[in-house]
């Protein structure tokens, strides 16, 4: 067992109509003039943008509003976003909306807080040394974006896809009601399963540090994911199930699931960004086509984990050797994706990749981790191209 920092300020307010509680948790965290950040017009059609505004004018609190952050959220807002909020003297950035615009929502916030090129975080090139305070109400369990320290961005010149975590872009609070999940197109539900589902088993697929206590909470959330993702694909409106699924969003990146290991493995997460990148699928969908060739790749460098996991989330039979039943487990996962509509490989995914865009894809992914990156097993520029490769 590793050492380790747990710190998750957010502050969550989870349940039903919780978005009428808007203007004192902004007040609560210091906010008098607000940027509302938002997507491509989900929350408008639903009337949540509406009801939102409506509660902000009752309270007498200031806000310009900000549309337009699309799945990968672009750069380019970004930059219009901090523009905006300069000149508008705002001090508390507001995201209504998924993954994308918290992201997108946090750069502003790095932007308005730091000198220079926003961009340079997502770069690697320094560390931001501030935020604008940020609050969320979440509309899609997914990324948990909601209570994480990441953002993730996309760079339209070279369509470059870069994830930057501080723990000053934690958001100070987030809104989260179940309810307002259920306008999500099934595709959308399913794909957020398969985010959070990853965000625990990249912290779970480790050679170093596993605690006992952290495998227990990783695979409760997983089985519970695996659960209610069925639920929902068959009864969309069911509350508990959705309910269950969000809080189980937060809990799977907000660190709580690799408390003690050595940080994770993060490579399936690595090999999607180039793929959201280059062809803007959708995160969950792409983590999932990627998956099994990843995992078939590096099991026999992690076995006992992927033992451990074919048994206890998966619950396959405890029958043959370690690697059969390591390989059952991947196999039962693969069944588990197409059983909710999730592609297992990139063709599914719409993806007609050229081993040109293969070789393209694996040279920015060994850029974009400093060479190598994984822990189940060490990755390099060759691996991730045979891992792409078998995903065809
Ligand atoms: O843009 P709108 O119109 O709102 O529509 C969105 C979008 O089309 C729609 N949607 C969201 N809530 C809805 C809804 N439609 C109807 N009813 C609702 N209640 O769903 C679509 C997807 O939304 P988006 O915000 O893009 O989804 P998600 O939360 O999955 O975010 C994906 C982005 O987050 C990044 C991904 O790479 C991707 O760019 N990630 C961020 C992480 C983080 N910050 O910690 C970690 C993740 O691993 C991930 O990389
Ligand atoms: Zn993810």
């Amino acid at each position: 067992m590793f050492d380790f920092n747990y710190f998750t300020p957010t502050k969550v307010v989870f349940g039903k109509n919780t978005e009428s509680r808007v203007a004192d948790l902004i007040r609560e965290f210091g906010g008098t003039k607000i940027l509302i950040h938002y997507g491509g017009g989900s929350v408008v059609r639903s009337g949540l943008l509406k009801s939102v505004t409506d509660t902000l004018d009752a309270a007498n609190i200031g806000y310009v509003t900000l549309g337009g952050a699309v799945p990968n959220p672009h750069l380019g807002l970004v930059y219009e976003g901090i523009e905006l909020c300069r000149k508008e003297n705002v001090d508390f950035l507001l995201a209504v909306g998924g993954g994308s615009a918290i992201d997108s929502a946090k750069a502003i916030g790095y932007g308005l807080a730091n000198e220079g090129d926003v961009w340079d975080f997502y770069d690697y090139k320094r560390q931001a040394k501030g935020c604008m305070p940020l609050g969320v109400i979440l509309t899609i369990a997914a990324t948990g974006s909601e209570m994480s320290d990441s953002s993730v961005i996309t760079k339209e010149d070279g369509l470059v896809k870069r994830g930057y975590s501080s723990d000053y872009g934690r958001p100070k609070f987030a809104i989260m009601n179940p309810e307002l999940t259920m306008t999500l197109p099934d595709y959308q539900t399913a794909c957020g399963c398969t985010d959070i589902m990853m965000h625990t088993m990249e912290r779970y697929f480790t050679n170093g540090g596993n605690m006992e206590i952290t495998d227990a909470l990783a695979e409760g959330l997983l089985r519970t994911v695996k659960k209610n993702a069925v639920i929902l694909r068959d009864d969309p409106k069911n509350y508990d199930a959705r309910a269950e699924v969000m809080w189980a969003g937060s809990l799977a990146h907000n660190g709580l699931t690799g408390c003690g290991n050595d940080g994770g493995d993060w490579m399936t997460h690595k090999l999607e960004h180039e793929l959201g990148g280059l062809y803007d699928v959708a995160h969950g969908a792409g983590l999932a086509a990627i998956w099994g060739s990843w995992a078939r790749y590096v099991y026999k460098d992690c076995l006992a984990r992927f033992k451990k996991f074919a048994l206890n989330v998966m619950e396959v039979e405890d029958y043959g050797s370690d690697e059969e039943i390591a390989l059952s487990g991947i196999e039962a996962m693969e069944e588990f994706y197409r059983s909710i509509n999730m592609p297992t490989n990139l063709r599914e995914l719409g993806v007609e990749a050229t081993d040109d865009d293969l070789v393209l894809m694996a040279k920015k992914c060994a850029i974009g981790v400093g060479g190598q990156m994984g822990s189940a097993k060490v990755l390099d520029e060759k691996a991730m191209l045979a891992i792409y490769r078998a995903a065809m």
